[in-house]
């Protein structure tokens, strides 16, 4: 481009909280416009004990008086004490995820976070705190596949874009490649497009060239990006020449991905193209992810519903299950859709209505293997699958933890069948790479123990907590379905329906949900819900207690016996979100002078040393979106304190922390996704200083010590 662009005014038009009104059409093809796709009635006590009578097979009426549903009485023995640490040596076994050294994050020496916050901003650049820098990695269009085209804004191709660096990045995970920190590798989720901040002279939606939108879905995916470490210091950037076998992408337009489990191969991911219900072309909208203790990836498939057109002249009887998962079924193009049928007519539900089946699940690549092919697991169900983070039980079973991102939607929690194998053997890791085959899969019950006293404005019980107890509720184990009048590939490929009959806990949005490898509890983002309380919307509950939630909250996990392949849990609200003048926030008893005003929480991570790190999607304070730490043990708990701001628009993913502590990742997704932006116009300019591209940073500290201390 030969003229230097004109800055877009700031108006923007927000819609929920702060996030801005292309957000909603680009992100999730305006949900919040349809309704909440769960109108389930499931939270009475009846059908919790009907459940625990059909979990145990027992259909005697007279035995459900004489159940103990373990709720209530010891939740506050269980959250006094800190939870056994959880198998951590056997979770990092593996070369690919060394053993994290140091304790939990107390708040003074190692693990103390000592870093000066940075204010609250809007600026169009990355802030950081004094005495770090950053830089970007890797940006939209940049070279992945050894020899791909130079990125060319006017002259883009399907064919070229298969082979750069895809949009809006999200989930971040960086590997140990050498026994010498000196090389990684970079696995990233390219989550959706902005259209509009992608081709020069926008036609709108409806008048993209077909090759545009083949553009589009080869931007969408996963990349795989060697890495070498700059001089001594934390920064990484690629490599930029030689072969780079394991550099790839995944794209929603060419991958080929074999379906696993119980549900592989079931009627229900049968189609014309797949007649045996084995192989999927492509995945959709991988949002966030974790790296598992056996050095592969998993990516979860999230918005998938707005990719589908047809849902009208789907077959009747499917109609309220393409519902429940957010697909209109009154009309052919909902609003907001990309009408990718016209490049691909399997995403027509009309002609196609199997098709959507085959997305919304947790996907698993092994980076280490480039010429693998990715799975999806169906053991671990289907739903809008934020991510799935695996920690190794003390029993040996890989216990994947899950959130649905929806409004009024669940928590769930994947117990594998087999064990971990620990070590680097070729055996271990053919093994480990079964373990998400065959397991059992819960959702999540929880009952606070100051049920009478939550009224929805925040205030804290008298008990001086948000907490309670909980149980998971056994949905299937391998083929063995425990849910009333649903087959096990029933439950697992509409896994929604299966936790509204057996009364899971509608909550705010559970976004990125995330064990600690040092302690073993467990951390949910909720980010917020607007609905909650609102109209006939189920109104606040202990872990939900807030009506009209602009802000959202973090939720704590404690398994029962410190053991995360158990069936119950306490749990509590460390921090409940918002500016902290504002009484119903909550920052774990800290003095709320001292912390950062926090908004939406979206991801979680921990660094070496055990603090909670907290990226924000949608800040409704006015503030661009950033990245907030606290410790979680001892004196400091609570203490969040922001870290850094991401660009005007843009959302703060990933995040990553480096086993050495000394480099922090996050991806910058949709800078400048702001209403009436585009590229000629652009809103942000990051980090170029000509049109907004999405990049993956780097933050290092300049003192080359541990980042956040
Ligand atoms: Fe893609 Fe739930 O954020
Ligand atoms: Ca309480
Ligand atoms: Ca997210």
């Amino acid at each position: 481009m030969t003229d230097r662009p004109r800055l877009l005014p700031l108006l923007g038009s927000t819609r929920h909280g702060s996030r801005d009104a292309m957000t909603c059409l680009y992100r999730c093809g305006n949900a919040c416009d349809h309704p909440v796709p769960n109108t389930s009635d499931n939270a009475y006590f009846g059908d919790v004990v009907n459940a625990e009578v059909s979990r145990r097979g027992v259909v005697r009426a007279g035995a459900v008086g004489a159940l103990v549903l373990g709720f209530g009485g010891a939740a506050a023995g269980a959250l006094a004490g800190a939870a056994p640490a959880a198998a951590a040596g056997a979770a990092t076994a593996g070369t690919a995820a060394p053993a994290r050294a140091g304790r939990p994050g107390g708040g003074v020496g190692n693990g103390a976070l000592t870093f000066t916050p940075i204010p609250s901003n809007k600026l169009d650049t990355l802030v950081v705190p004094n005495g770090y820098d950053h830089a970007v990695v890797i940006k939209w269009g940049d070279e992945v596949v050894p020899g791909a085209p130079e990125f060319d804004l006017h002259r883009q191709t399907a064919a070229a874009q298969a082979k750069q660096f895809g949009y809006n990045n999200d989930f971040v995970g960086v590997l140990p490649l050498d026994k010498h920190g000196r090389r990684a590798l970079l696995v990233v989720n390219h989550e959706y497009t902005n259209e509009d901040l992608m081709f020069p002279g926008f036609p709108g939606l409806d008048n993209l060239s077909v090759e545009q939108i083949r553009v589009a879905m080869a931007a969408h995916g996963m990349s795989v990006v060697e890495l070498e470490r700059v001089d001594e210091t934390g920064q990484w950037r690629p490599v930029g020449k030689g072969r780079r076998p394991y550099n790839r992408r995944v794209t929603a337009l060419g991958t080929t991905f074999d379906l696993t489990g119980p549900a592989a191969g079931s009627a229900w991911l049968r189609t014309a193209a797949d007649p045996k219900g084995r192989t999927v072309v492509g995945t959709l909208n991988n949002c966030a992810g974790g790296v598992t203790p056996w050095g592969t990836v998993l990516s979860g498939e999230e918005n998938f519903n707005q990719y589908f057109v047809g849902g009208d002249g789907a077959p009747a009887e499917l109609k309220p299950k393409l519902e429940r998962y957010g697909i209109p079924t009154t009309t052919r193009y909902p609003s907001g859709s990309r009408k990718w049928d016209r490049a691909d007519e399997r995403f027509d539900l009309a002609r196609h209505p199997n098709e959507a089946h085959r997305f919304g699940w947790v996907v698993e690549i092994d980076p280490f293997d480039p010429e693998s092919r990715p799975r999806k697991h169906t053991a671990l169900g289907r739903f809008k699958h934020e991510g799935a983070n695996v920690i190794i039980a003390k029993s040996g079973h890989a216990v994947a933890y899950m959130g649905d991102d929806e409004r009024f939607d669940y928590l769930y929690k994947f117990v594998s069948d087999k064990k971990f194998m620990p070590g680097d053997s070729a055996v271990a890791r053919r093994h480990n790479l079964t373990l998400l085959e065959s397991g059992t899969l819960y959702v999540a019950k929880l009952e606070g123990n100051s049920a009478g006293e939550i009224d929805g404005s925040g205030t804290l019980p008298s008990d001086g907590a948000f907490n309670g107890r909980g149980r998971w509720i056994r949905l299937v184990s391998g083929n063995r379905s425990y849910v009333d009048g649903m087959t096990a590939a029933d439950v697992l490929t509409f896994t929604r329906l299966a936790g509204d009959k057996v009364g899971a806990t509608k909550m705010d949005r559970p976004e990125d949900v995330e064990p600690s490898r040092l302690t073993g509890k467990v951390y949910v983002a909720l980010t917020n819900n607007t609905n909650r309380g609102v109209g006939s919307n189920p109104k606040a509950d202990e872990a939900n207690p807030r009506n009209a939630n602009k802000h959202g909250q973090i939720l704590e996990l404690v398994e029962d016996r410190g053991d995360n392949s158990a069936e119950t849990f306490a749990w509590s609200l460390p921090i409940v979100c918002g500016d902290p003048s504002d009484p119903s926030t909550y920052f774990a008893g800290y003095d709320k002078t001292r912390v950062s005003p926090i908004s939406c929480p979206d991801n979680v991570a921990f660094d070496a040393t055990g603090n909670l790190w907290i990226s924000t999607d949608g800040n409704a304070l006015g503030s661009n979106d950033g990245l907030f730490a606290t410790a979680l043990e001892g004196p400091e708990r609570g203490h969040l304190k922001q870290f850094l701001t991401v660009p005007l628009g843009a959302e703060t993913c990933g995040p990553f922390i480096t086993e050495d502590n000394r480099s922090i990742f996050v991806a910058v997704q949709h800078p400048g996704e702001i209403t009436g932006a585009s590229v000629e116009k652009p809103a942000s300019t990051w980090p170029d200083g000509d049109f907004a591209k999405p990049g993956v940073v780097v933050t290092w500290r300049l003192d080359g010590r541990p980042v956040g201390s």
